[in-house]
């Protein structure tokens, strides 16, 4: 058999076959989860406009920086980690003299996403990341040894890496248990909190978080009987509506599906009660002239962000915040289709 010369390229090593047949493993499915080896199929996705699995694209990080000025010397805090993407191009900013301090309440991606920034050059001196949920800001920043910070930044919501793994439980798009939590070692899964719940606390959750207009017919259709499976929970509710409102269309259906998730995601996250925490919290976090920026994802979590701001800024505590939401551009929503219900404001803490 003929030798390989010793300086050739390694032989190109293909992906481990598919063994099965149904249902594929997330991580034989996407190539693009080894993007390193795949950067071609990355850039493919990319330029069709979609996000590659397993990859999370920062939103607004132009318009982020702007509200933000990040500059040498501050203290950042980013509160909702996720891939890096924000706290990456603020360290950049910050560095030299400042630091930013990454927290997300996710034990499974921190590791990852910390691994990729001290990759990038971020040692320990200008860059923590620390597990633990933004409610409880104060205290991530007094174990820090920090008093307050010149910028914090919070995108809320989960990340593609969580959504796009179905063992996470947030997605039907793949067949997993229905979870839910960012947290998985602590509260309830999704399936959990259906069961515990009775028909007219489950329909209040679906009103109340998602604005679903079949609320108590689909709190129904969820308690029928036990679902563990992100899939199973999809199939009921979509066969249930069809069957019930024959008049839905196929793309009104999907839509109370879709509400459906993120009405589960958000009790199961308690997200309300956590961004309610915050937005009490940041007075106190933010130096003077400090600034915040927070992204929200639907009405619930934006009218929170407004009302606290403006509250802040009629009593002196801010003295400037945004008067309008800012949006992603257009082509930034063509590259990311998350980015289109994205919506950022912003608020300045007075120098008292
Ligand atoms: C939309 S992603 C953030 C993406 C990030 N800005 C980036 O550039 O990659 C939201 C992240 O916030 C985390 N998260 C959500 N709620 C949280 C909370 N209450 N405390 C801390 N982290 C939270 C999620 O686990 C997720 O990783």
């Amino acid at each position: 058999m003929p030798k390989k010369p010793p300086d050739a390229a390694p032989a190109h090593k293909r992906r481990p076959r598919y063994p099965g047949t149904n249902p594929r493993a997330f991580h034989l499915k996407y190539k693009e989860l080894n993007p390193g080896q795949y950067a071609s199929e990355v850039r493919k996705i990319l330029a069709s406009g979609k996000t590659p699995a397993g990859m999370h694209l920062p939103i607004m990080v132009d318009e982020v920086l702007r509200c933000l000025a990040p500059a040498a010397g501050d203290v950042a805090v980013d509160c909702t980690l996720g891939g890096g993407g924000h706290a990456r191009a603020i360290l950049e900013r910050v560095r030299p003299g400042g630091r930013l301090i990454g927290l997300d309440v996710d034990p499974l991606e921190l590791p990852r996403t910390e691994a990729h920034l001290r990759a990038a050059g971020f040692g320990p001196e200008c860059f923590a990341a620390r597990q633990g949920n933004f409610a409880g800001l104060a205290q991530a920043l007094a174990a820090e040894g920090v008093t307050s910070a010149d910028i914090v930044i919070a995108d809320l919501g989960v990340s593609s890496m969580q959504l796009d793994n179905p063992d996470r439980g947030f997605s039907y798009k793949g067949v997993g248990p229905l979870d839910m939590r960012m947290n998985p070692s602590r509260g309830e899964p999704a399936s959990a909190l259906i069961a515990r719940m009775s028909d007219a606390q489950l329909a209040r959750v679906l009103d109340e978080n998602a604005d679903e207009p079949h609320a108590l017919l689909i709190a129904g259709l969820l308690k029928q009987q036990p679902l563990t499976t992100t899939q199973a929970a999809e199939r009921v509710v979509r066969v249930g509506l069809t069957g019930a409102r024959p008049a839905m269309s196929k793309a009104d259906v999907k839509m109370s599906i879709r509400r459906t998730f993120q009405a589960l995601r958000i009790a199961v996250n308690d997200e309300f009660a956590v961004l309610d925490a915050l937005l009490r919290s940041l007075p106190r976090c933010l130096s003077p002239g400090g600034r915040v920026a927070i992204i929200t994802f639907h009405s619930g979590e934006d009218r929170r962000v407004k009302k606290a701001f403006q509250a802040g800024y009629r009593e002196g505590v801010y003295s400037d915040v945004a008067d309008e939401v800012i949006r992603a551009t257009k082509a930034e929503t063509f590259a990311n289709r998350r980015a289109s219900s994205a919506k950022l404001r912003w608020a300045v803490r007075a120098r008292d």
